[in-house]
C-alpha cells in the first residue's frame, strides 16, 4: 500500500478530493496531512476524515532552512511514497524537492505551460482564453514546472468571472489529480488528458 502525504496552506478541496478517492481496491492511503499555516481549514477537514496532521508554521522559523528542515522531520516520519501537494503555497527549495525527486506532484490551476505563477484565472480572463483547466504535475527545482502528468480542459464562457471560472477548474481538479495519483500509485506515468 502506498503512502501519500498532502501538504496544504488553506481550504483543503483538492485534499478532501485525494483523501476520500483512496478507498477500496486504490493502491494507495493518506498518512499525513501537513501544513504550514496553523489556521488552514484543510487541517480540520484531515481530522474529519481520520488522517493524522501536523503543523509547521512557517512563521516560527527565521529562516526557510529551519521551516524546511522542521518540515522534512515532520514529512520523514510519515514515511511518504509520494507527496501531493495540493495549494500548497510556500515555494520549496531544490533540495527539499530532490529529496522527493520523482514522487512529489503537484496540481496548477492552469493549462501549462501557459499562467504560471498566482492569478491564473484572471489572466486566462483577460487574455480572452476560450479555454482554461487545470495541470498534474511532478514537482522540479523550476516552479510550476516539471513532467506534465495529467491536464484537465474546461471551456470559457461569456460573462465568465474569476469566481465563475475557478469554480468550473476546481470541479475539474478534484476528477484529475485523484485519477493522475491513482495512475502514478500504480506505477502509470502517461499523461492523462481530460475529459
Ligand atoms: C487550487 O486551485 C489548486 O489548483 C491550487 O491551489 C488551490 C487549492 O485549493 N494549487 P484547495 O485548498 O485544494 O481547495
Amino acid at each position: 500500500m502506498k503512502r501519500v502525504a498532502i501538504l496544504l496552506s488553506g481550504a483543503g478541496s483538492n485534499m478532501v478530493a485525494l483523501a476520500e478517492s483512496m478507498t477500496g481496491d486504490h493502491p494507495a492511503r493518506p498518512v499525513l496531512v501537513l501544513s504550514n499555516e496553523p489556521a488552514a481549514p484543510g487541517l480540520e477537514r484531515a481530522r474529519a476524515l481520520g488522517i493524522a496532521t501536523r503543523v509547521v508554521d512557517h512563521r516560527a522559523h527565521v529562516d526557510r532552512a529551519g521551516f524546511e528542515a522542521a518540515m522534512m522531520v515532520a514529512l520523514r516520519a510519515a514515511r511518504p511514497d509520494l507527496v501531493a501537494l495540493a495549494g500548497f503555497m510556500r515555494v520549496l527549495s531544490p533540495p527539499f524537492m530532490a529529496t522527493f525527486s520523482g514522487r512529489m506532484l503537484n496540481i496548477h490551476p492552469s493549462l501549462l505551460p501557459k499562467y504560471r505563477g498566482l492569478d491564473t484565472h484572471a489572466r486566462a480572463l483577460a487574455a480572452g482564453e476560450s479555454e482554461a483547466g487545470c495541470t498534474v504535475h511532478e514537482v522540479t527545482a523550476a516552479l510550476d514546472d516539471g513532467p506534465t502528468l495529467g491536464q484537465g480542459r474546461v471551456p470559457v464562457r461569456s460573462g465568465d468571472t474569476v469566481e465563475t471560472l475557478a469554480a468550473r477548474v476546481r470541479e475539474m481538479e478534484h476528477r484529475l489529480y485523484p485519477a493522475v495519483l491513482r495512475r502514478v500509485a500504480e506505477g502509470n506515468r502517461e499523461v492523462l488528458f481530460l475529459p
